[in-house]
């Protein structure tokens, strides 16, 4: 699956990528109430402009992708000066106060997130297919600690390709992925578009330990 996401970016089919930030993120934010400062996780973050609209409210930003050329394209769109640092599993870039590791989501450990209080997803779970995405909630989760707040933007798409990725990801396969850890909430239902994706804009607060 790894190598083709890569190829897939070395070929340019990254129709998921938007021009610019994601008008929903902009739109819910600030409702969420996380306090600037606060560090946001961006798992499978591609070369998402959001992480600097995320950055510009004050959020330092970690970004996991394991494609190089997404964060090489990132960061050449991007401006500032640009580190590299090797950090266990991950290769990983900074620009500014967006730091993407080069790597793969499940090789994250909590060690390496001790500093998020929130986080950040769009499109996650349409590149996974169905046993992954269970992998996927369960180390969202795994990463967080209880209290942190974020926003998911999940995409339904009524006309799949025969063979994924996208796959279809339905809102009652994500209430059922989510709600064993988080408090779930739905803020948004955007219709299908001409290419038949819908989107699904939800809060999440990862819950405590004893929170049923
Ligand atoms: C559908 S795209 C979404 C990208 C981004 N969130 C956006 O909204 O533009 C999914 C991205 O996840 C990356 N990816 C898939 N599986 C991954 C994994 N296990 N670890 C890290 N990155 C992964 C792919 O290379 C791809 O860039």
């Amino acid at each position: 699956m790894a190598n083709e996401w890569i190829e897939r970016w070395r070929e340019g089919r990254i129709a998921f990528h938007l021009p610019e930030t994601h008008p929903q993120l902009e739109r819910h934010w600030s409702a969420l109430d996380i306090p600037p400062g606060d560090k946001v996780l961006v798992p499978l973050c591609g070369k998402s402009l959001d992480m600097r609209w995320l950055a510009d409210r004050g959020h330092p930003v970690l970004g996991i992708e394991f494609a190089s050329e997404a964060i090489e394209q990132f960061v050449a769109e991007g401006d500032g000066e640009v580190s590299r640092y090797r950090q266990g599993y991950f290769d990983v870039w900074r620009q500014g106060s967006v730091e993407i590791w080069c790597g793969d989501f499940f090789h994250l450990h909590i060690d390496n997130t001790r500093e998020i209080q929130a986080f950040y997803d769009r499109a996650a779970l349409i590149a996974l297919q169905h046993p992954a995405r269970q992998r996927y909630a369960f180390h969202l989760a795994q990463l967080l600690p209880p209290g942190a707040k974020g926003l998911m933007i999940t995409i339904t798409r009524s006309i799949l390709p025969e063979k994924g990725p996208p796959y279809n990801v339905e809102p009652e396969e994500v209430r059922q992925l989510f709600t064993p850890n988080f408090e779930l909430e739905l803020l948004d239902v955007l219709p299908a578009d001409d290419r038949g994706f819908s989107e699904h804009v939800w809060s999440l607060v990862r819950r405590g330990p004893s929170e049923g």
